[in-house]
């Protein structure tokens, strides 16, 4: 079929043609974010989920949402390295300067750029990485204690007072959250829980690996009851079907059922792996109805394609002790496993390992559903560890 009418867009936060599934969440984040809009209590929420099953994507449809609804955003992707302040300064910034913009709103928007100035003077200290255009002078002791905990809420509340003159609400997307340091996070959620005793309307939207519900709960016991944390997962069979079937029709294609039940079986729903098999078989395809052979020479070059993308920049960044940790998870399955079987697949003890199984989760390769427990991150990577290290050499 036509390469260039190919409607499938496997990739890393791009866009799929459909986004199928996830109309009740949204709707629900809507509520949440026209809630805060009109000064009514707002739940924030944290999606989290396994590595492509579409977080990404979604947050940025909550957030075109939200703009569409008059509510101001600021978007933020939290990389492995990089200090939350960092990254949340120049967002705010141009928050405030938008809100500025507001008459009503003025006032306390030039206040909260004044606490930005304190802010970020005092905490370069700490955190070096802090670059951000100062439009007014500090207010002595406003955000400037140069404690990240109390500056932030200092911060968080101005801006959200900002926002309320303004009559709109203040909405943080941050991706990737599961990267940022614990004691960053901490002081986000107290932030969080500052403005919410306040009745601000600041909401936060969170995205993450799994491993995010446990940090938060590490960082503040009572993040878990400060917000939600809806979990992100493979489509459900309706919601897949309609993934592919649809940007099909679109382009006047059919697919046959039979073709059509292989793909959501191959895939298992996940959304990365169904953009991946529906461009491959839609690469493969001659004619309308799509029949089931296309999407059998479809899986050989997906998978091959996936070997060399999805699973490679995620493989490429281990180190060899890691290499063999998740091959030895791989041994046993999908997982999870348990610590001791892991290390009894190649004469290993528990606790040397530890380090290694740290390490994993630090780079988000791995997370721990359960106490001892160890789950990979990336759906179907044990697969694919079995396909790039064969054999029995590894061990
Ligand atoms: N609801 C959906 N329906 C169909 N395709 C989707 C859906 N959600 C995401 N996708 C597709 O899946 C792929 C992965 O999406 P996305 O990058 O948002 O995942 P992610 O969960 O953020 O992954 P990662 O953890 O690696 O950042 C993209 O190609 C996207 O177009
Ligand atoms: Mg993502």
């Amino acid at each position: 079929m036509d390469p260039i009418r190919n409607p499938f867009s496997p990739g890393a936060g791009t866009p799929p043609p459909e986004l199928a599934g996830r109309d009740e969440l949204r709707e629900s984040l809507r509520v949440t974010l026209e809630r805060a809009k009109i000064g009514r209590p707002a739940k924030s929420a944290m999606l989290v989920g396994l590595r492509g099953v579409g977080k990404t994507v979604l947050l940025d449809r909550i957030r075109m949402d939200a703009e569409a609804a008059g509510i101001h955003t600021v978007r933020i992707e939290a990389p492995e390295e990089r200090s939350l302040p960092a990254l949340l300064a120049p967002q705010l910034r141009q928050a405030l300067l938008r809100l500025s913009q507001v008459e009503a709103a003025k006032d306390y928007a030039v206040r909260g750029l004044r606490a930005l100035a304190g802010f970020a003077g005092k905490l370069k200290v700490t955190f070096g990485d802090i670059e951000v255009g100062i439009d007014y002078e500090p207010e002595p002791g406003l955000a400037d204690n140069g404690d990240l905990e109390h500056d932030l809420q200092a911060l968080f509340e101005q801006v959200g007072l900002a926002a309320k003159s303004a009559d709109t609400a203040l909405a943080l997307f941050i991706d990737e959250l599961q990267y940022v340091e614990e004691p960053q996070l901490a002081a986000l959620i107290t932030a969080m829980h500052r403005t919410e005793q306040r009745q601000l309307p600041v909401v936060l939207v969170g995205a993450g690996l799994p491993q995010l519900r446990g940090r938060m709960g590490n960082a503040k016991s009572y993040a878990e009851r400060l917000f939600d944390f809806p979990v992100i997962g493979p489509l459900p069979p309706e919601a897949a079907r309609l993934a592919i079937q649809k940007p099909l029709q679109d382009e006047g294609v059919d697919i046959t059922p039979e073709a059509l039940t292989k793909i959501l079986q191959v895939t298992q729903g996940y959304a990365y792996f169904i953009q991946q098999w529906g461009s491959h078989t839609w690469q493969a395809a001659a004619t309308s109805p799509i029949g089931i052979e296309s999407v059998n020479t479809a899986s050989v070059t997906a998978i091959a394609a996936l070997d060399e993308s999805f699973f490679r920049v995620r493989f490429d960044r281990l180190t060899p002790k890691e290499k063999k940790y998740l091959r030895a998870m791989a041994e046993r399955g999908a997982g999870p496993h348990r610590s001791g079987d892991i290390a009894g697949c190649y004469g290993a003890d528990v606790s040397s390992l530890a380090p290694t199984r740290s390490s994993l989760i630090a780079k988000g390769m791995v997370w721990s559903p359960n106490h001892g427990d160890t789950a990979f991150t990336v759906p179907m990577f044990d697969d694919f560890m079995k396909r790039i290290m064969p054999g029995n050499d590894w061990r």
